[in-house]
C-alpha cells in the first residue's frame, strides 16, 4: 500500500486504501456488487482478534515499534466498543469489514494504524477472520446438539419399556419401544457432533501470514499469531492458505447431514401428532392454530425443522459451485462464500434449539402406542422365531407358516393370539399352547436382547451410558 503520511491526497470518489494508482472512483453498480460489508460486519470480533495478534507479532518481531502496537492495541479496543455500542462509522464504500476497521483504525490514532497492514493482505485475514468465525459456530452448534441428545436421552430413560409400533417402509412391523426409537436419534447427533469435530480439527490451522498468496518478505512469527489466535499450527503452504474453503464446505456438509437427520426426527414429529396416530401431543408452546379451522394445532415448529434442510443443503451446493474450477489462488468468487454459512448455522442452530424444546415438551400418548404396537400382526416374527427355535424348523419354512397363519387371522379378522391353537396346528401339525406366550407386544420388545436391540433393559442402560456421558 503506498498510502504513506507523505502520499498526495486520493482523487474525489477513490477508494482511500488503494490510493495511488487510481484516478477515479468505482461505478455505483460497481460499489454494489463488490461491496460485502453488508454481510461481513459479522466478522468483526475475528477482524480484530486477528490484527491484535499480527500487531503483536510485528512489535515482537521488531517490525513495527512498542509504541505503535500500544497504540493499535488500544485503538482496536476504541473500535471494539463503537461496534458494540453500535456507533461504528460502516462505510459501504470501504467494502468491507477489514477496510473498515483499518480504515477507522487509521482516523483514531494516525500513522501507526497504517502500519498495521505491514506483512498481510487481506486474503490472508479473511481466511483467517472465517476460520475463527467457523470455529465459533462449531462450538455453539455442538453445544446445542448435546443438549438435544440430552433431552432425547432423558425421555428414552423414562419410556425404555413402553412399546410403540416400529415401522419399516411406514408400515408396521415388529413392536420397539419408544426410548429406543429416540435413542436411535441421539445415534445420529452423536455422529453429527464427530463431523464437526473432525472439521474442526482440520480447519484449526491459522493463514495469518500468507499474506496476499506467496508469504512476505518481512521476518514473521507465524507460530506466534497462530498460538495466539488458538490455532494448533500455521498453515503450511501460502497458496493454500488463502484460497480454500474446505473448512466451510466440510461444515456445511456437516450442517446438511445434521438437518437431514432433524428433518427425519421432524417428519416423525408431524406423523406421530396428526389425528390418525395420536403416539404423541405438542403442548400450545409448540403449536400454532388455524384462521378458519377451530380444532387444528399445527406442528408448526416441527414442519420448519424440516423444511431448513432446504437452505442448509442449498448452501452446501452454493458453495461447492462458487469454489469449483476456481484457479489458485484468491478470487473475488471467495467473497460469496459468507453467506450461505451464515444462513446455514444460524438456521441450524434454531433447528437444534426447536427440536430440543419440541422433546422436552411433548407428552406421549403411551396406551395407544402400546396398543397399536400390537396390531398389524407385529408379533409375526417373534411367531417364525419360535417356530425355528422350538419346533426347529428351517427359518424360511417358519417364514412360510408363519405367512399362513397371518393370512388365516386376517380373513378371521383377528390378530394372531386371537386364533385358537387348533385352528394353529391346522396350518402346523407340531404348535403347542407354549406359542401364545411370544405373541404379545411385551414379549416381543423384552426378547429383542441382542446388542442394540429394542429390549427395555437394553434401553434403559444405553440411555443412562448416555446421560452419563452427556453429563
Ligand atoms: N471482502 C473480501 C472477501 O470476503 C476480502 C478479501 C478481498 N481480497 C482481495 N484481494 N480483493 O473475500
Amino acid at each position: 500500500m503506498n498510502d504513506t503520511p507523505t502520499s498526495p491526497p486520493n482523487p474525489p470518489g477513490a477508494n482511500p486504501q488503494w490510493g495511488g494508482r487510481f484516478v477515479g472512483g468505482p461505478a455505483a453498480v460497481m460499489l454494489d456488487i463488490n461491496a460485502s460489508i453488508g454481510f461481513d460486519r459479522k466478522l468483526w470480533r475475528q477482524d480484530i482478534a486477528g490484527s491484535r495478534a499480527h500487531a503483536a507479532m510485528l512489535a515482537k518481531a521488531g517490525i513495527i515499534g512498542a509504541a505503535d502496537e500500544g497504540a493499535i492495541a488500544s485503538g482496536l479496543d476504541a473500535i471494539a466498543a463503537e461496534i458494540e455500542a453500535g456507533r461504528f462509522p460502516f462505510e459501504e464504500a470501504l467494502e468491507d469489514i477489514h477496510m473498515n476497521i483499518e480504515a477507522r483504525l487509521a482516523e483514531r490514532i494516525g500513522e501507526a494504524g497504517r502500519r498495521l497492514h505491514t506483512a498481510r493482505s487481506r486474503n490472508d485475514q479473511v481466511a483467517t477472520d472465517f476460520r475463527l468465525w467457523v470455529r465459533d459456530a462449531i462450538d455453539g452448534i455442538d453445544a446445542q446438539a448435546a443438549d438435544v441428545m440430552r433431552a432425547l436421552a432423558t425421555r428414552a430413560a423414562a419410556h425404555a419399556a413402553d412399546p410403540m409400533p416400529g415401522f419399516t417402509h411406514l408400515q408396521t412391523a415388529q413392536p420397539v419401544t419408544f426410548g429406543h426409537h429416540l435413542l436411535a436419534y441421539v445415534e445420529m447427533l452423536a455422529r453429527d457432533r464427530g463431523r464437526l469435530a473432525d472439521c474442526r480439527r482440520r480447519l484449526n490451522e491459522c493463514p495469518l501470514g500468507a499474506a496476499a498468496l506467496a508469504g512476505t518478505s518481512f521476518p514473521i512469527d507465524r507460530a506466534m499469531t497462530a498460538g495466539a489466535l488458538g490455532f494448533d499450527r500455521p498453515a503450511a503452504n501460502s497458496l493454500d492458505a488463502v484460497s480454500d474453503r474446505d473448512f466451510a464446505l466440510e461444515f456445511l456438509a456437516a450442517a446438511a447431514i445434521s438437518a437431514m437427520h432433524l428433518s427425519r426426527f421432524a417428519e416423525e414429529v408431524v406423523i406421530w401428532c396428526s389425528a390418525p396416530y395420536r403416539f404423541i401431543r405438542l403442548s400450545d408452546a409448540f403449536t400454532t392454530g388455524s384462521s378458519i379451522m377451530p380444532q387444528k394445532r399445527n406442528p408448526d415448529a416441527a414442519e420448519l425443522v424440516r423444511a431448513k434442510t432446504g437452505r442448509i443443503t442449498g448452501a452446501l451446493v452454493g458453495l461447492l459451485t462458487v469454489m469449483k474450477g476456481l484457479p489458485l489462488a484468491y478470487a473475488k468468487d471467495m467473497q460469496e462464500d459468507k453467506e450461505g454459512v451464515f444462513d446455514a448455522a444460524a438456521a441450524w442452530a434454531l433447528g437444534l434449539a426447536a427440536t430440543a424444546g419440541m422433546v422436552r415438551d411433548l407428552t406421549p400418548d403411551t396406551a395407544r402406542m402400546r396398543a397399536l404396537a400390537g396390531s398389524g400382526f407385529a408379533t409375526a416374527t417373534d411367531l417364525a422365531d419360535w417356530l425355528v427355535r422350538v419346533l426347529r424348523l428351517p427359518f424360511r419354512d417358519a417364514h412360510h407358516v408363519t405367512g399362513r397363519l397371518v393370512a388365516l387371522a386376517e380373513a378371521k379378522g383377528v390378530d394372531l393370539a386371537g386364533l385358537s391353537l387348533a385352528e394353529m396346528q391346522g396350518v402346523e401339525a407340531g404348535i403347542t399352547a407354549d406359542v401364545f406366550a411370544v405373541l404379545s407386544v411385551e414379549a416381543s420388545v423384552a426378547s429383542r436382547t441382542s446388542y442394540g436391540g429394542t429390549a427395555p433393559a437394553n434401553v434403559a442402560a444405553a440411555a443412562a451410558r448416555w446421560i452419563e456421558a452427556l453429563g
